[in-house]
């Protein structure tokens, strides 16, 4: 296993960030402090994350600031935030670490073409140059766009995965399993965490991965690789799994410890521009689905049985992980972490006592996986854990806003508001829900990775069998199968889930206790796909999947005071601890940052109120707002 290498030092030119602000008599003096930034980028979903200390300050993805999805570019913003949070400018940093190394990258994808030679001339002919000009000069890149000239680490990108999934875990020792599309040359890996160290012990490599079988059906089903996969997930309890035996037969040689073969004949991500072929095309009976077009049993099939597929790969893995470590505890990385139906299984069916999963699992999480291994391993410093809580605050590590500067982007926008103290605003909103009105929430500082947990949230009452049709089709703009989550407060989630632990971050998919179930009719099982939406499956039918399952969110007052009384007084309410817990976002827009951001998006949809801080706003009580041609345009873009 590699280890992290240290580049050659090149003088820093321009610095990024303006002066922190100034010391008062209490605040410890910033020398007093070590930091290390990470970062992930030039791939998809840039990131940057600082250390204190060795304690984790800040972390946020670029596209919540620069407002495009899975934005690849310098994380610059990202780092301006970071800094700007710990009062820091770029001369402060004593390492910068990044999530992989493009050297190793480059040779992967350079004796792929080598390998194929013909075939993939038009994809090198397109990847090569962009490679050779802008990926290969990476370090003087990032010195450059950062006014930086301390050292600079690389680390592998699965030992990025992997030290975010355990350094930040409860846990004093882990197995640890990374499994996403392709980093360098590894697609999946097994090791061991513990103290401050984590080895890799097992990985399996490029071109047969998980996460790019799992795209490959993304792609042939008609979304979009490396964002839709989640909806593949979501369709596939729609589906029928016809399609497993074939996948195991013809597409994937399957081993017992997990590992396996994909066979290329079918796939064209090697050299070509798209992730399935011809052969692929004949082996399950036509083309790809179009985007956009109407989805039929066929999709729903092929997503049930890769689903399987996968899941069963992850178990395996999982199995093995266990065979080799003996821990009882198992962390998890990578993009196919995001899987949380598969962590599901993992947790019930699998060897493991515990599972504990980095909430920002894709790339973006490499950003801190590379800073606790540049504080960890390279610079030796011990891990201290605290039993039965991580140190990721909730995921809570973005940026918070003030009420005065909320207060000002309000007035700004010449928008209608009141101002409520925290009891008073509690008890509105939960009335508000209570009357199916849906609601905004934002509160408190941006999560880190891709699911909003109850500071850039959307909420609604899940008793209501309207509210999924209503909040997929009028406020998120997108397809009506999509399933919402529920955030329930962690003291009562058995009592509504065949759950019995922490899932803070929404990973888990858990089935909904059966006396809550209701079962289906004889006459309502004829009914197929899609046209079995709107048959309610519980008393909390919003966020209780077609097979009676839910992705959960548990929440504590601990990381989040205010969201979890909230929910309290919704239970006060009502009875029910529950609430529907969506990304404040529309379709194809990456979450809400700033104010701004809020106030723009629940002006463009059917949202009924709008928390931000202490402010309550009514839609109704609105000035009216002239809708852009670009408005209109996004909406009908994915
Ligand atoms: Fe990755």
């Amino acid at each position: 296993m590699a280890g992290l290498v240290r580049t050659q030092l090149v003088a820093g030119r321009r610095p990024l960030c303006r002066p922190g602000p100034a010391l008062t008599g209490d605040t410890p003096l910033p020398q007093d402090h070590e930091y290390v930034l990470g970062l992930s980028a030039f791939y998809h979903d840039s990131a940057a994350c600082l250390l204190r200390d060795g304690e984790i300050i800040a972390a946020a993805s670029e596209e919540r600031f620069t407002r495009k999805k899975g934005d690849p570019a310098f994380p610059q913003r990202a780092v301006a935030y970071c800094l700007e949070e710990a009062g820091i400018t770029v001369d402060r940093l004593g390492k910068v670490g990044f999530y992989d190394k493009p050297l190793l990258k480059f040779d992967r994808i350079l004796e792929t073409y080598l390998g194929i030679a013909p075939l993939g001339v038009k994809s090198f002919l397109m990847a090569g140059p962009l490679w050779i000009k802008d990926k290969l000069y990476m370090d003087r890149q990032i010195r450059e766009a950062l006014g930086y000239d301390g050292p600079m680490l690389y680390a592998e990108h699965h030992e990025s995965h992997a030290a975010s999934a355990f350094f930040p875990s409860p846990f004093e020792e882990a197995a640890i399993l990374t499994m996403d599309g392709v980093g360098e040359w590894a697609t999946a890996t097994i090791g061991s965490g513990r103290g401050n160290d984590i080895e890799i012990l097992r990985e399996l490599q490029w071109p047969d991965s998980l996460g790019l079988l799992y795209s490959a059906f993304t792609y042939y089903t008609g979304f979009k690789v490396n964002s839709g996969e989640y909806k593949v997930m979501g369709l596939a309890p729609y589906g029928e799994p016809k399609y497993v035996d074939l996948i195991l037969r013809e597409l994937v040689d399957l081993r017992e410890d997990g590992s396996f073969t994909l066979n290329q004949v079918y796939f064209d991500y090697l050299g070509g521009l798209t992730m399935t072929n011809g052969a692929f095309d004949r082996l399950f009976g036509g083309p790809p689905r179009q985007p956009e077009t109407k989805l039929t049993q066929k999709e729903m099939d092929l997503a049930r049985s890769v689903q399987g597929v996968t899941e069963e790969i992850m178990l395996r893995m999982a199995r093995t992980a266990h065979r080799a470590t003996g821990h009882p505890n198992l962390c998890l990385a990578g993009g196919v972490a995001l899987n949380c139906v598969g962590n599901g299984r993992l947790l019930r069916e699998g060897p493991f006592e515990r599972l504990w999963i980095q909430p920002a699992a894709g790339d973006a999480g490499g950003a801190l996986g590379v800073a606790q291994l540049i504080w960890h391993r390279h610079s030796g410093r011990p891990r201290v854990v605290t039993a039965g809580r991580d140190s990721m605050k909730g995921a809570y590590l973005g940026p918070e806003y003030p009420p005065d500067a909320i207060e000002r982007v309000l007035q700004a926008q010449g928008a209608a508001y009141t101002r409520l103290p925290p009891e008073e605003l509690r008890q509105r909103v939960a009335r508000l829900l209570a009357e199916e009105k849906v609601v905004g929430w934002f509160n408190g500082r941006m999560e880190f990775g891709p699911r909003a947990l109850g500071a850039r949230s959307i909420l609604g009452d899940p008793r209501s069998p309207r509210m999924q049709a209503q909040m997929n089709l009028k406020i998120k703009f997108r397809e009506g199968f999509r399933p919402f989550a529920p955030s329930v407060l962690r003291e009562r989630v058995s009592d509504y889930f065949e759950l019995d632990c922490d899932s803070p971050y929404m990973l888990l998919v858990a089935p909904v206790r059966k006396e809550r179930q209701i079962p289906i009719s004889s006459e309502a099982q004829q009914l197929w796909g899609i046209d079995r939406l709107n048959l309610p499956r519980s008393d909390i039918p919003a966020v209780t999947h077609i097979d009676y399952s839910a992705r959960v969110q548990t929440v504590s007052r601990e990381t989040n005071p205010d969201y979890y009384e909230l929910i309290q007084e919704f239970e006060a309410l009502t009875g029910c601890p529950v609430l529907v817990n969506t990304s404040f976002n529309v379709r194809g827009e990456p979450i809400v940052c700033t104010p701004e951001d809020a106030y723009r998006c629940f002006m463009r949809t059917h949202i009924d109120f709008l928390v931000l801080g202490p402010f309550l706003l009514e839609k109704r009580a609105q000035p009216a707002r002239e809708e852009s041609a670009d408005w209109k345009l996004e909406f009908q873009l994915d």
